[in-house]
This record gives structure tokens, sequence and C-alpha cells, in this order.
């Protein structure tokens, strides 16, 4: 049986499936060609990252599929419903990522707090003539212990944000209309474990009362985080969306960096993605990264071994 990665695969999950005696093909397949090579090639199982998408019109025309697989979470790119409407299996590895994702959340809240973003930007520049001002200006640092996390959307990333800050000596509050509460188990790398019970309070307790705000919600139609949000939130707060583009309202975002409401904001995912507002990316209080929350080679790892034993399970 064929498997064609036309995203790319890790080589754990290649390994996995070829010793299971599947053949993995890593070509990668230009969209408009994918159709003719999957027929051509008589592919059983089709995966996908983000970049390739497999619409009605490909699964009505490749008839050798069986399975259409998401390395990650999001299945927009893919016609899930009508898929599984005509007999396919869709899988994704909604897990894998989780840890990967909190991590970045910390990287930015550390890097914040410390303006890293912004003396990244500066030593460069003027490392070199303005030292003894640059360090001035990077010298009201703050720390994390001690202060509160208030996390938006408590499924897998939000816990996962969760235990890094209960590692790092913060409180922790969440808001999550669908998880009323929630048991975290802080495990530690000898084997012991520490529990936790958290219960979900309101949006606007979160957002009055956490020094850091960080959003783990699914894209939605409204912003979940407008000016309104912005303007209820502590002086001096910031707030961190790795999340989805457009979960936070931008516009509102830079005014209240600008105006001084927030301390600094760090984004990974854009409303405008690929091409982000220049306005958030040439803001001085803004961590920016570019959508790779997921990127770490131990989720894509966990992505490839997931997939593998998913599809070992169904064809074999
Ligand atoms: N930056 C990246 O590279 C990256 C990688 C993976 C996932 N993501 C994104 O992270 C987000 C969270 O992923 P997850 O795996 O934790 O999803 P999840 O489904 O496990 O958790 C999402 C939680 O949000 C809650 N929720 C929904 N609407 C809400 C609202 N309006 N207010 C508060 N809570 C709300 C849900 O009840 C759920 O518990 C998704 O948008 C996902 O696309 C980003």
């Amino acid at each position: 049986m064929k498997v064609l990665a036309n995203d790319g695969i890790s080589k754990k999950g290649v390994e996995a499936l070829e010793a299971a005696g599947f053949e993995v093909l890593t070509t990668k397949v230009a969209q408009e060609q994918l159709i003719d090579y999957i027929n051509k090639h008589e592919i059983d199982v089709l995966l996908v990252r983000s970049a390739t998408t497999a619409r009605k019109e490909l699964i009505d025309a490749c008839k050798s599929l069986k399975i259409i697989g998401r390395g990650g979470v999001g299945m927009d790119n893919i016609d899930v419903a009508y898929a599984r409407e005509k007999g396919l299996k869709v899988i994704n590895t909604p897990a894998a990522s989780s840890q990967s994702v909190a991590e970045l959340v910390f990287a930015h809240l550390y890097g914040g707090v410390r303006f890293l973003h912004d003396s990244n930007r500066n030593m460069p520049l003027e490392g070199e003539t303005k030292f003894g001002s640059l360090k001035k200006s990077y010298a009201k640092g703050v720390e994390l212990r001690g202060k509160t996390l208030g996390v938006i959307g408590f499924g897998r990333i939000g816990q996962e944000t969760a235990k890094i800050a209960l590692g790092a000596g913060m409180e922790v509050i969440y808001h999550d209309p669908f998880i009323e509460s929630s048991n975290i188990s802080l495990e530690f790398f000898d084997g012991r474990s520490i529990d936790f019970s958290f219960d979900s309070v309101s949006k606007e307790e979160v957002l009055k009362n956490a020094d850091f705000v960080t959003v783990h919600v699914p894209a939605q139609k409204e912003y979940v985080i407008g000016k309104k949000e912005l303007d209820s939130m502590k002086d001096g707060a910031a707030i961190v969306n790795a999340a989805r583009g457009g979960v936070i309202d931008e516009v509102a975002l830079i005014e209240a960096l600008d105006g001084g409401k927030l301390s600094f904001a760090a984004l990974d995912t854009f409303e405008n993605e690929p091409t982000p507002a220049i306005k958030v990316l040439m803001n001085g209080k803004v961590s920016l990264t570019p959508h790779i929350g997921a990127a770490t080679n131990e989720a894509q790892d966990r992505i490839g071994t997931e997939l593998a034993s998913q599809i070992i399970e169904i064809l074999k």
C-alpha cells in the first residue's frame, strides 16, 4: 500500500510505516497535479499538513484513496464531512503539538517581560554605540514567578500552558465556557506529580485579574478579544495569541499597545496570514513569530508516529 506524504512527514513516521510494509512517497506534488499523481500511483493514503488541500473534487476523482490524514490540528483544508460520507477515513493528530505551542507561549512571555523582542531589534543597530542607553531602556524587567496567567480556552494547549505556568510559580485562572472545571497533573522528571484543580471563571474576571493573558480557542466568527476586552485588562498587562489569527482584533491591540494600556503582546498567528499587517510587524512592543507554534522536531516526530499508528490500525 502507498502513502503520499505531500507536505512531508518525520523520519520516525516514515520508518514506522515502512516497517509495517507501506511504501511512503514524500514527493511534493503541486496541487493541480495531485489528482493525476494519486490516480497514476494508486495512492491509498494522502497525508497533508496545512499546505495541500483535499477538496470534494479530489475525493471524487481519486478512487484509490482510503485515508486522508492531517498532521496537526485544524482540518479546514480537507472536506472532512464529504470524505467521510464517501467512506474515507479522515484522521489527524490533535494532541501532538500542544506541548510545543505551550512552550512557545512561554518563550514569548519570558522574552516579553525582559524586552528581548525589542532588544533583539535594537542591539544590532545601536548596541555598539548606545549600550548604556539601551541597558537603561531594558532595565525595568519583571519576573513571571508570583504573577497570574489568565488562560482563555482551556483545552489541550491551554492546559499545557497552565502546567508550565504552575511549574514557573505562577497562579493560573481560566475561562472556558465548555470546561467548567479541570484537574491538571503536573508531572516532574523523576515521576513525581502534583494535582491541581481549577474552576472556570468568567472572561471578565480573567481579563481583570491576569497579569498575562494567553488565548487558546479555536477560530471563531467574532473576535474573542476586541477593544472592550483589552480595555478591561490590567494596566501594563500583556497578551499572547498563538491560537488563530482573528481571535484578537489587531487594530484594537495596536491601539492598546501604543496607548500604553498593555506592556507587550506576542503573536504567532495573525489576522492576515501569510501577509500580516505592517503596523503589527513594525510595532516594537510586539514579540513576533511566523506561526511556528507546532514546529518542533518533537512535535513533528509525534505527528509522524501518531499518523503511522492510526494508518496501521485502520489498514492492517
Ligand atoms: N500556533 C500554532 O502553530 C498552533 C498549533 C496548534 C494549534 N493551534 C491553535 O490553538 C488553538 C487551541 O488548540 P487546542 O488543541 O488547545 O484546541 P482544544 O479544542 O483542545 O481547546 C480549545 C478550547 O477552547 C474552548 N473555547 C471555545 N470557544 C471559546 C471561547 N469563546 N472562549 C473561551 N474558550 C473557548 C473550547 O471549549 C476548548 O476547550 C486552536 O485555535 C488551534 O488551531 C495553534
